[in-house]
């Protein structure tokens, strides 16, 4: 198996791209083999990185080096260089300021420095035509979340209901299509209900649990149940 040690990220937003920024791709690809490194350095194509009238941009990571303006010409000496000798092509860097001081990260630029990116964050970070380095980067995790509640409050139900002389109150766990689970109890009260909803909505499967050790005798299992939730019992 290969050890990517370097990502080489070169912009391919519409202004880098209409500065070229696909040879640079191409010319990566063949010096990095002519050097040997093809299997450990990967050239990545981006989204764009925001500093277009600085383009074609290229980043070195993992030490985030920035490069702007960068042409074919001086694909060599960043793969020689940086790639190869670990020395930063500090020519080539994002300039800023009366003196012109290099600046070798995104972030330390002005332009970066106060914004916080948010729907943008990972754009030129990581390839934006691979699923996998979006997942990487805790991508789809709310869509995971709301899917993982959806499905939770479909498993799981509670269903209240006033009767002749007080509450019923019914909890289901639903596993597969079939119910794991499925339990009426009367209630005098609403408030009852209500402190039942919470803790069985808080752990069904510690409800599923409990019932069946008690179902079956299994003293030892209430009893640490009971032990282990004290505090929900205490509210
Ligand atoms: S298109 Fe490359 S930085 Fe915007």
């Amino acid at each position: 198996m290969s050890h990517i040690r370097s990502h080489i990220m070169v912009c391919t937003g519409t202004g880098c791209t209409s500065s070229d920024s696909p040879k640079l791709i191409t010319a990566f690809e063949e010096e990095l083999k002519l050097e040997g490194m093809d299997q450990e350095v990967r050239v990545v194509k981006t989204g764009c990185f925001g500093l277009c009238a600085m383009g074609p941009i290229v980043m070195v990571f993992p030490e985030g080096a920035c490069y702007t303006r960068v042409t074919v010409d001086d694909v060599h000496e960043i793969v020689a260089e940086h790639i190869v000798k670990g020395r930063i092509v500090t020519r080539l860097l994002h300039m800023e300021g009366e003196a012109g001081q290099s600046v070798t990260s995104l972030s330390d630029t002005q332009f970066y420095k106060h914004q916080l990116r948010i729907a943008l964050r990972n754009c030129g970070v990581i390839n934006p035509e691979s699923i996998d380095e979006y997942i990487g980067m805790d991508g789809y995790t709310a869509l995971e979340r709301i899917l993982t509640l959806v499905r939770r409050q479909r498993e799981n139900q509670v269903e209240i209901k006033e009767v002749e002389d007080g509450w019923k109150v019914t909890l289901t766990i639903t596993d597969i299509g079939s119910d794991l689970l499925s339990l009426t109890i009367f209630m005098p009260t609403r408030k009852e209900c209500e402190a039942i909803r919470r803790r069985f909505l808080n752990d069904p499967m510690l409800t599923y649990k409990g019932v069946f050790a008690l179902l079956t005798g299994d003293t030892q299992t209430v009893g640490e149940l009971v032990e282990s939730q004290q505090d929900l019992f205490n509210d």
